[in-house]
């Protein structure tokens, strides 16, 4: 029998309140690699193409029925009203399909690093065994604070005993349960219609099904989990750092295998929906987030963090902070620039160091090398955005888009009033307020003209040390300045020399 078709339902178990995490988030959305738990567990689950999901919600039931529709819009969200236990939880899951037959796949909703493959094999596993209840399990260094497996003689599973309830020979038991259950549909829903509430914290516990259907000589299993990691919970904070470090661990493992060089794992995380190509380099201090995708040649870091991001061949992205933006092949980026959803570099495009840039198109080979702010704009090719330029896209009521075309050259310090298209070939002077139109081919000038007062320095900071230089200057000069002259700097003879930093 294939993995396709060896579940009939999936019910993931996630109504508990997860009072260790002291959240006001219920547990089971908590994030780590990019899903949430529950996210994680659905994932794992998906591929056996069950029919029916269902997802048992109670605490924080609004919040955890939002996200199911964002991220699993196939699941069935199941209410139940008050929580009395994993056993009553499963049951209220069975009662919204009464038809259902075949075999059920129970999980608790904190397994965030459960596999598709260990679902796959104990699903296998259950078939194989002709068993009406199957339990996954683990052999763990610490058993603390969970159900422990209970065998006979000959090894067959007789019970699962929670911690709480468990006598002192029980407790030394380092096989625990995961948490992880196959089950016959119809077994299930009687043996749970049956349980008792006799025990430590008088909840009817899914654990308590097993030890009746041994009793009444039914068919059970208990299968060990191949890799004991993949099946730990995650029931408070530092549990969920060490479940995070693992998860990432593995998705580093399967980036360094694939030819990813890692330069520090140790301080480097990239979610599981993020994607890295062979020969891309991650430097210390990376983060790569969401969707995020980076090409083969790209250089990310170091300290660079990526969300929804595609970095394209041979680009590089050095400490600088990046959402939704799309970095084009063999770009650019920082240091020290921040990039905004809708920017989007072409190929050989350089953002330089402390650039802010949002809804902008950079187009190829143009660059904005130094401190500017890049607001709603589209940059043509082969453009040089001189330092400290303003794209100047709000009026304070509305944003407005401005354009630049190829080969421009703005000056530095301009500001571009938008809107305001600056044509193919066009220069801007230095220090200009761009408000109007510069048609291609133009030089845009819009600031004062210059004027210098001569003298100044000698007649009111005498005997100051800028005075005695000035006077040095201009004795070495042999010449004296006339004594109250101004003369004024012609703006358009040196708007060019000054316009640009270009690189
Ligand atoms: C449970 C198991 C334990 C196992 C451990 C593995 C029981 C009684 N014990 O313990 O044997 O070793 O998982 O991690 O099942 N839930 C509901 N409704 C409820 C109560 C719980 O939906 O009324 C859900 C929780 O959201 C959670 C799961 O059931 O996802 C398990 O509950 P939890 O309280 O975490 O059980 P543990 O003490 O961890
Ligand atoms: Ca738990």
């Amino acid at each position: 029998m294939s993995a396709q078709q060896a579940v009939a339902a999936v019910v993931v178990l996630a109504a508990g309140q997860g009072t260790r995490m002291r959240s006001a988030t219920p547990k089971v959305l908590h994030e780590l690699g990019g899903r949430s738990m529950l996210g994680h567990v659905l994932a794992a689950a998906a591929p056996l193409g069950a029919g029916e999901t269902l997802v048992v919600v109670g605490s924080g039931r609004e919040a955890v029925e939002e996200h199911l529709a964002a991220v699993a819009p196939g699941a069935r969200a199941v209410v139940q009203a008050e929580q009395l236990g994993s056993g009553h939880a499963a049951r209220v899951a069975l009662d919204a399909v009464p038809d259902l037959e075949g075999a059920v796949l129970v999980v608790n909703g904190d397994a965030p690093l459960l596999r598709q493959r260990t679902l796959t094999e104990l699903a296998r596993a259950h078939v194989e065994a002709g068993s009406v209840f199957t339990v996954l399990t683990a052999e763990v260094e610490d058993p603390t604070g969970l159900g422990r497996i209970v065998r006979d003689a000959e090894g067959a599973p007789r019970a699962i005993v929670e911690e709480r309830d468990a006598t002192p020979e029980q407790r030394a038991v380092r096989e625990v349960n995961a948490g992880v259950y196959v089950a016959n549909a119809g077994t299930l829903r009687r043996v749970l219609a049956g349980l008792a509430t006799d025990n430590a914290q008088g909840e009817q516990y899914l654990t308590d099904a097993l030890a009746p259907l041994v009793e009444g000589g039914a068919p059970v299993a208990a299968v060990r989990a191949e890799d004991p990691a993949d099946v730990l919970g995650c029931n408070d904070r530092r549990e969920l750092a060490a479940r995070r470090r693992t998860l990432n661990d593995r998705v580093l493992d399967d980036l360094m295998r694939s030819g990813v060089t890692v330069v520090d794992p140790a301080t480097t995380w990239v979610d599981v929906t993020a994607a890295v190509a062979p020969d891309a380099l991650l430097e210390p201090g990376v983060q790569l987030r969401g969707t995020t995708s980076v090409a083969a040649g790209a250089v990310v870091g170091p300290d660079s963090t990526l969300v929804d991001t595609t970095v394209e061949e041979g680009a590089a992205v050095v400490r600088s902070h990046v959402l939704g933006a799309v970095v084009g092949p063999r770009a650019s980026v920082g240091p020290f620039s921040y990039l905004r959803p809708g920017t989007r570099l072409a190929a050989d495009a350089k953002v330089g160091a402390f650039v802010e840039t949002k809804n902008a198109e950079v187009g190829e080979g143009s660059k904005v090398p130094h401190l500017s702010y890049v607001g709603d704009a589209t940059i043509g090719r082969g453009a040089n955005i001189g330092a400290a330029t303003v794209f100047v896209n709000y009026d304070g009521v509305a944003k407005h888009r401005t354009t630049i075309g190829d080969e421009v050259r703005i000056g530095s310090d301009t500001m571009l009033v938008a809107p305001v298209t600056v044509g193919d070939g066009a220069y801007t002077a230095a220090g200009s307020v761009i408000t109007q139109d510069v048609p291609p081919g133009a030089m845009g000038v819009a600031r004062a003209a210059q004027r210098n007062v001569a003298g100044w320095v000698r007649r009111r900071r005498p005997g100051s040390a800028a005075a005695r230089a000035a006077a040095a200057a201009e004795g070495a000069a042999g010449q004296q300045g006339p004594a109250d002259a101004e003369t004024g700097a012609g703006a358009d003879s040196r708007a060019g020399s000054a316009a640009n930093s270009e690189q």
